[in-house]
């Protein structure tokens, strides 16, 4: 039996990365999935990658920071579907680096508007959808640069904390449900995001030092946090509440050092 058979699954950011990498991966163990992402092309070829595997999926293009487009896409997946049992809240903006005085209020507003609001939205419309049905999953993707500082701008760090906060919050806010929050925080991974880092650093030649301070020596893929949400999304996780996990090849565990050699 597949290990997610049977479900009905949300995945947010499904055009690129992570989102896709997760999109398929539920897909292949059995679920339903509604493939949600405001970048359409990127859209239809992560459900047509799901179909040809065999999988069931459908793209819903929409702005997960907006509250009625969150509404509208939830409801399609109930009425597509039949039901709600898994949500991965994973869209998100990174924001740039942009140095402390010249960061407006709007450049926050935008950042928090889509990688925190943007779950809370998910959470609060989806979650008594599940509590209704007395079970469900809700995944979101926070960041390393949720636990330490140097892994992304001041207001991406922040929104990612703040998804640290909300999977703990709403495990409490939906106390009894039969609801799970839990959040993924990874590491440096190889998607549209992080591109301009990969292109530079190929550019130059020094692609080799990627990961020089990670003990697993290397940067991470999209699947590999996949299998985290995969995990989280099953019933195998079923006592796994209100936690934020790592997947970062044990980035996070060190305090700083320099490297021999
Ligand atoms: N790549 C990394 O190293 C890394 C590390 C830590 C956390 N993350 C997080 O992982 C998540 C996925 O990012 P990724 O690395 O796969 O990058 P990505 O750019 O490949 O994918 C992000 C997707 O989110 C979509 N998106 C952005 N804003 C949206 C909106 N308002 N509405 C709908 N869709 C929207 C984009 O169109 C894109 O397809 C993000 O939340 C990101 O912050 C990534």
């Amino acid at each position: 039996m597949s290990r997610l058979s049977g479900k009905r699954a949300i995945v947010t950011g499904a055009a690129s990365g992570i989102g896709r990498a997760s999109a398929r991966a539920f897909a292949r163990e059995g679920a339903s999935v509604v493939a949600v992402d405001q970048a359409e092309e990127g859209l239809a070829e992560t459900v047509a990658m799901i179909t040809e595997a065999g999988g069931t999926a459908m793209a819903v293009s929409a702005n997960v920071a907006d509250e009625a487009s969150v509404v509208s896409f939830i409801n399609t997946c109930v009425e597509t579907y039949g039901g709600l049992d898994v949500i991965y809240a994973n869209a998100g903006v990174s924001g740039g680096r942009v140095p402390l005085a010249e960061q407006t209020v709007e450049h926050w507003l935008g950042i928090l508007q889509i990688n925190l609001i943007g779950p809370f939205l998910c959470i609060k419309h989806g979650a008594p959808i599940m509590a209704g049905q007395g079970k469900g999953s809700i995944i979101c993707t926070a960041s390393v640069a949720a636990l330490r500082a140097n892994a992304g701008g001041m207001p991406y760090a922040a929104s990612k904390a703040g998804v640290v906060s909300l999977v703990q919050t709403a495990a409490h806010e939906m106390f009894g449900s039969g609801v799970r929050f839990n959040a993924i925080c990874p590491g440096l991974i190889e998607t549209g995001m992080t591109k301009p880092t990969f292109d530079r650093a190929r550019s130059r030649g020094t692609d080799g030092k990627i990961g020089q301070l990670n003990p697993t020596r290397r940067n991470g893929e999209p699947e590999e946090i996949a299998n985290m949400a995969l995990f989280l999304a099953s019933d195998e996780a079923s006592y796994v509440n209100g936690q934020s996990y790592a997947v970062d090849g044990g980035l996070t565990s060190s305090h700083p050092f320099v490297p021999k050699g």
